[in-house]
């Protein structure tokens, strides 16, 4: 009989996620002759009456498709199964009528492509089920544990590195301190590759103990030197590092209310050097762009071994990138053990031995 194989997007979107359901739907139809049924909104689509999902054509997922940013399921970072935020204000464990519409669906198996924290709740939701479950990472951030790659990182280091090719001529022109805000929840693995792509002279991550005064006399060291302009990059969770801006800002400083770390270190950088700073929080637009080369090949790769691996009826495993090959790993191995940047590995020694200032000292 036919098998029925199920796909979600779930968590933030990033680039590649096309890539990865085009990649499922063909291995699953060409290898197995297998259905490849595509859900929508992640875990929300299962709440709607019928669920709200569809069978995926191959003959419809051309090449195009893999060069497409978002995903055309749609997805969902918010509506946790176990405490879905109900319209009254309160929270409701929703996951048994999730189980209904997975019933409603007959699958043999589920591919859920998610980050850390997705893979969590889509492992626990299918936990009481006998629906073999198979995660794929993806997430701009690459902190998933036991992969070196997650799908979307590649193509939002592009990004931040092309913003701060465009920032140094401007920064140069006007004799500007040009700092760059990234994202990364919790990580710096977005900052440091871009930084150091990018030629920054700062670098600051949260997985790093830096302190502004050796940011300024950096700059300070810069100008002596004859540098009129600086590029700085921040991850957005730097701010947790040190002299965090979530900590009352005194004077003229109040009147950046909530600004996230950019703005408050380019606000306290042109205070403390008497230089120009500008901000730039480069945002959403790191994840809705058309993937890079790699973050294809990454989806491709890991989208036929999730297929492969409901085929050798393995279930609750991660697909990984590691050591130049695809790996596979027990889910219990991954989640809750988000990946930060190691203080002591190759990226962040990189940056030292170029002279990048990582704030822990000038
Ligand atoms: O986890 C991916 C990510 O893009 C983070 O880098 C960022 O902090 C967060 O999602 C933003 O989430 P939202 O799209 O809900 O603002």
């Amino acid at each position: 009989m036919t098998k029925i194989i199920g796909i979600l997007t779930s968590g933030g979107d990033c680039a590649g996620l096309n890539a990865t359901i085009r990649a499922v739907a063909l291995r699953a139809h060409h290898g197995y002759g297998w259905r490849t049924i595509g859900i929508s909104h992640g875990t929300l689509g299962l709440l709607h009456r019928p669920v709200a999902a569809e069978p995926l054509d191959p003959a419809r997922l051309d090449a195009a498709l893999a060069r497409q940013g978002g995903t055309f399921l749609g997805s969902t970072n918010r509506g946790d199964p176990f405490a879905y935020p109900m319209p009254d204000g309160t929270l409701k464990d929703r996951s048994s009528e999730m189980h209904e519409g997975l019933r409603e669906l007959h699958l043999d198996g589920l591919i859920g492509v998610g980050g850390d924290g997705s893979l969590d709740i889509l492992r626990r939701l299918l936990a009481p089920t006998r629906l073999a479950f198979i995660g794929v990472p993806k997430t701009i951030d690459n902190d998933v544990g036991r992969t070196e790659r997650a799908i979307g990182y590649s193509t939002a280091v592009a990004i931040a590195t092309e913003a701060l090719d465009r920032l140094q001529p401007t920064g140069a022109s006007h004799d500007r301190i040009m700092v760059l805000e990234v994202m990364g929840r919790d990580a710096g693995h977005i900052a440091i590759a871009a930084g150091i792509a990018g030629g920054a002279d700062v670098v600051l991550l949260p997985e790093v103990r830096w302190r502004l005064a050796n940011v300024v006399e950096r700059i300070a060291r810069l100008r002596h030197a004859g540098r009129t302009s600086a590029l700085v990059v921040v991850a957005e969770s730097a701010g947790q590092s040190d002299e965090a801006p979530d900590k009352p800002l005194d004077g003229a400083d109040d009147a950046l209310g909530d600004a996230g770390v950019g703005q408050w270190l380019a606000h306290r950088l042109m205070s403390a050097t008497g230089a120009e700073a500008r901000a730039t929080v480069l945002g959403h637009v790191q994840r809705g762009a058309m993937p890079t080369a790699e973050d294809r090949l990454l989806a491709a790769a890991l989208g036929v071994r999730a297929v492969d691996l409901l085929a050798a009826g393995k279930a609750d495993r991660m697909v990984g990138w590691w050591n130049r090959t695809v790996i596979d790993v027990p889910l219990e191995k991954v989640v809750g053990r988000s990946r930060t940047l190691d203080p002591d590995g190759a990226l962040i020694r990189t940056a030292r031995a170029l002279g990048i200032c990582l704030g822990d000292s000038p």
